[in-house]
């Protein structure tokens, strides 16, 4: 049988305003590297597609750099036929500037005002086409809230059809100790305090693979093991 497939989104996007200067996040990539590392080691092929951060990627793993949301979404949707579980772990700017204004912008005497346009979003596209032949594949978000946030991030879990969200503060971006709220959705939410990121992705493991082990299941006893469209290349 095949391994599992398993896709994570990691650390910032960054987008371009001119040709020295973007916008982006304080996002480390830490929490999707840890897990690229413990999914690599339990038997899964992994792909990391991850921002423009310093990283040391294990050679086993699958890495696809990108830079603004537009470069993920596109990694994302090339990589969708052979996934079957995806980690969105990335800090995704949700809007960017409209232009790239080409060179370096020269100040002049007034304020400047930058129109920003939405970018997509990488984890609802992705969840618009959940089902394949093998049945829903496996997706675990990350709402992050800087208000009482696990109400907002139920409707998000709900929005993108996730099976797990994980809230938490944006206190955890970039730092190696966080304090999360694990949601499933139909189920009582479970606080994580003080977790390290590699605890975290120990337990996201064990989540994504229980479920992929029975959408396996479930895929053989229809006798849908391996389609075709999603055997390695
Ligand atoms: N996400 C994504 N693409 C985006 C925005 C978010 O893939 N353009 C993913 C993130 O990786 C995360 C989840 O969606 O797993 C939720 O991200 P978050 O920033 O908390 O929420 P948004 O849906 O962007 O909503 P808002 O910014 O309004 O809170």
């Amino acid at each position: 049988m095949k391994k599992p497939v398993l896709l994570i989104t990691a650390g910032p996007t960054r987008e371009p305003i001119d040709d020295v200067r973007f916008l982006s996040n304080g996002a480390s990539g830490r929490l999707g590297l840890g897990l690229a590392r413990v999914a690599q080691a339990g038997g899964w092929e992994v792909h990391l597609a991850l921002g423009p951060v310093k990283a040391d990627i294990p050679s086993d793993v699958h890495h696809h750099p990108f830079e603004t949301a537009r470069d993920l979404d596109r990694i994302c949707a090339g990589l969708w036929p052979r996934v079957d579980a995806m980690v969105a772990t990335a800090a995704v700017c949700d809007y960017r500037p409209e232009s790239r204004i080409s060179g370096k912008m020269k100040k002049s005497e007034g304020d400047w005002n930058l129109t920003l346009i939405r970018n997509p979003d990488v984890l609802e596209r992705r969840s618009r086409e959940k089902r394949d032949a093998s049945g829903d594949r496996i997706l675990v978000g990350f709402a992050l809230e800087s208000g009482a946030g696990e109400e907002e991030a139920r409707r998000k879990a709900v929005k993108k059809s996730l099976d797990l969200v994980l809230c938490n503060s944006p206190d955890n971006l970039g730092v190696a100790m966080g304090d999360y709220t694990w949601i499933e959705p139909g189920e009582a939410s479970i606080d994580l305090p003080n977790i390290s990121k590699e605890l975290l992705a120990g337990k996201l493991l064990e989540f994504i693979g229980t479920h992929v082990t029975s959408r396996r299941s479930h895929s053989v006893s229809m006798g849908n093991d391996e389609p075709e469209s999603q055997k390695a290349k």
